[in-house]
């Protein structure tokens, strides 16, 4: 309640944001009017956003400006950077056991295009029942339900999505060197800056994927690899700090903008950033690890490896490089 007032008086401030810091001034009078709320009770949420690290201009007679706005998370500030065609819903958590958790467990009453973000998982969830360590207020933690009533083959053009929209986000950021670690692991030189659990809810009747829940888990602003060297985050790379709702607004938008395209654009675009083609690799998947050389990747979102001069397939396995 207090989270979607705010949200609505950031709303109204942040009509006339030009990122050059200059946003109109927006008199008390007006949020109190549109909010319906009094003009004390505006007073004290807007200490409550500066408290938050927003820098407003109160002025007398005139009202509130907001000059600068810090790295956290509102629907509204998310908006700002959000250049896509269609809406997308959010909900925002302080805190929550896992963003995939929740969209699967309240499916059935969450709108197709739902995004749930939350400034710390306690239990967040990585693939193969592993867990996902990411850090409070620090990295982004998001799952994006869809409702697309689809085969389950299909399902890969929207993980393909996913992993091309974020890569995009951090090229954007003038981060070189990435790669995509099939099937959809964000790697810069070698190092994890992202992971993508997809999960899905089969419609019983019909067999088709009813929800999609795409998870992505990106360091950000942590210091990941003090505690798992293999892995790295956007400050580690950069050296400073980016603003978390920058990113998903970036993300988000190239997502969009990416599903209008044809599978055989996706496709072409997910094949060209995938890493280890012709390296030797090790797949594991169960109990088996196979070591064999990458040779590609199918449409249909397999990886192809050459062990011993037999052709194989897997659509399902953990890569790693062998060095
Ligand atoms: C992986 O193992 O690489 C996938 C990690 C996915 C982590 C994200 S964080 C947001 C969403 N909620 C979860 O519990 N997991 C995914």
């Amino acid at each position: 309640m207090k989270f979607d007032i705010k949200n609505r008086i950031l709303e109204l401030l942040l009509e006339g944001w030009d990122a050059s810091g200059k946003s109109k001034t927006v008199s008390g009078e007006k949020i109190s009017k549109e909010l319906g709320i009094s003009r004390v009770m505006v007073n004290r949420y807007i200490r409550e956003l500066m408290d938050e690290g927003f820098i407003i201009e109160a002025k007398k007679y005139k009202g509130y400006r907001v000059i600068n706005i810090p790295d956290v998370i509102y629907p509204s500030v998310i908006r700002l950077k959000y250049t896509g065609n269609n809406e997308f819903k959010f909900i925002i958590f302080d805190e929550i056991s896992s963003t995939n958790t929740y969209c699967l467990e309240n499916a059935k009453n969450l709108e197709d295009r739902t995004v749930v973000i939350a400034n710390h998982q306690t239990q967040g969830k990585g693939r193969f029942g592993r867990s996902w360590y990411s850090e409070n207020s620090k990295d982004i933690t998001m799952s994006i339900l869809l409702k697309p009533n689809i085969h389950i083959d299909e399902v890969v053009k929207y993980t393909m999505s996913a992993s091309i929209a974020v890569l995009e986000a951090l090229r954007n950021l003038d981060i070189d060197n990435l790669f995509i670690k099939w099937p959809n692991d964000i790697m810069y030189n070698d190092r994890k800056l992202c992971g993508i659990l997809v999960e899905t809810i089969l419609e019983y009747t019909t067999g088709l994927v009813e929800t999609i829940v795409i998870g992505i888990g990106l360091n950000v602003n942590s210091s990941p690899s003090r505690i798992i060297p293999t892995s790295t985050s956007v400050y580690e790379i950069l050296g400073f700090e980016v603003k978390r709702y920058s990113l998903i607004g970036m993300i988000l938008s190239n997502f969009d903008s990416i599903l209008q395209m044809t599978y055989n654009s996706i496709f072409t675009e997910w094949k060209k950033n995938i890493g280890y083609i012709g390296k030797r690799i090790c797949v594991k998947y169960g109990d088996v690890s196979l070591q064999c050389t990458l040779v590609d990747v199918s449409r249909t979102g397999e990886i192809i490896v050459d062990d011993n001069n037999t052709i194989k397939k897997f659509s399902f396995g953990e890569v790693s490089l062998i060095v």
